[in-house]
């Protein structure tokens, strides 16, 4: 039998993300042991860097009793030109679950058709669906189930905004995504999402009413050299006091970090009332957890 995997959130049914969610709450605040993953090894390939992902994995694996081994492309054959089906192959004879961060989406794509243990996409150059776990699982701790709320994205139509736009189909909500042209997640994403899913230019028809508004830095990873050029773009983009100002009084703001003050979110928002960017990251540990446990022992 083939094994589940989480490439993108579209693997996972509407009914499976919202038991996610409701496990990850569950699992925080368990407090006595619980080790579903004794002997359960995870290996963890990074072709960039991480914090939050690799901690949240790391800790996890240790915490449910299994263990977790740190795989970088520089010291393993993957760096070396190794085919990634034979990668694939040879590590998921050996551990029991697969977790790759890797410039492109396909190489996890790749990865997940050959391997025999689940696969997880811990961030591609496309998707980021550890992350809208956590931030969906902060959001239904503060307000309940998102269905029927309005999502206001502001900035880079990068792999965040584009999970945004899966989770905005899974459970049912409506996201604006305000982007400077040129900037604009993957067309085919957006009309298959059809009218939850609205973009343009405009920050501030984005916002208004919104109850979450989210952002991201505006060069990701591998886009350092685009650094000046951005800047220029999303200059009006900044998540700011004035900005904030035109979403619902409840808004909650959310960041999945690293956060570069002073440019996509002003320092007074992103450690202001609304704020929840520090639970969102704790959140990655809990959410990965039951990510685990759901594709390790079901
Ligand atoms: N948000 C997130 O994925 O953080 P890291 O890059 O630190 O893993
Ligand atoms: N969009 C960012 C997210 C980092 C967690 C990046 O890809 O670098």
């Amino acid at each position: 039998m083939k094994p589940r995997h989480l490439v993108t959130l579209r693997d996972l049914s509407s009914a499976e993300f919202r038991t996610l969610i409701a496990r990850a709450i569950e699992l925080k605040a368990r407090k006595e042991t619980y080790e579903p993953l004794k002997n359960k090894v995870l290996g963890m390939v990074f072709e960039k860097s991480s914090t939050r992902t690799r901690v949240s994995f790391e800790v996890g694996m240790a915490q449910f009793g299994g263990s977790s081994i740190f795989l970088s492309p520089r010291d393993t054959q993957l760096g070396r030109g190794e085919p990634i089906e034979d990668s694939a192959r040879v590590l998921s004879r050996m551990v029991d679950c697969i977790m790759l961060r890797t410039h492109s989406h396909r190489t996890v794509e790749i990865f997940a058709e050959y391997s025999r243990v689940p696969v997880i996409n811990g961030l591609t150059d496309r998707f980021h669906p550890c992350q809208l776990l956590a931030d969906m699982q902060t959001y239904f701790e503060y307000r309940g189930d998102i269905a029927g709320k309005t999502v206001a994205w502001i900035g880079d139509g990068n792999n965040m905004c584009q999970t945004y736009v899966h989770a905005a189909e899974l459970l049912d909500f409506q996201l604006r995504i305000a982007c400077p042209p040129g900037y604009e997640p993957e067309t085919d994403l957006i009309e298959a999402a059809g009218k939850r899913v609205e973009v343009g230019p405009d920050v501030r028809t984005a916002v208004v009413g919104a109850d979450l508004v989210v952002t991201d830095v505006w060069a990701s990873m591998g886009q350092e050299s685009e650094q000046t050029e951005r800047t220029g773009a999303f200059r009006s983009y900044q998540v700011n006091a004035a900005l904030m100002a035109l979403a619902h009084p409840d808004a909650l703001f959310m960041h999945c970090l690293p956060a570069h003050r002073g440019e996509e979110v002003s320092a007074e928002v992103l450690e202001g009332p609304q704020s929840v960017v520090w639970d969102e990251a704790e959140n990655r540990l809990h959410a990965q957890k039951a990510l685990l446990e759901f594709l390790l022992t079901a």
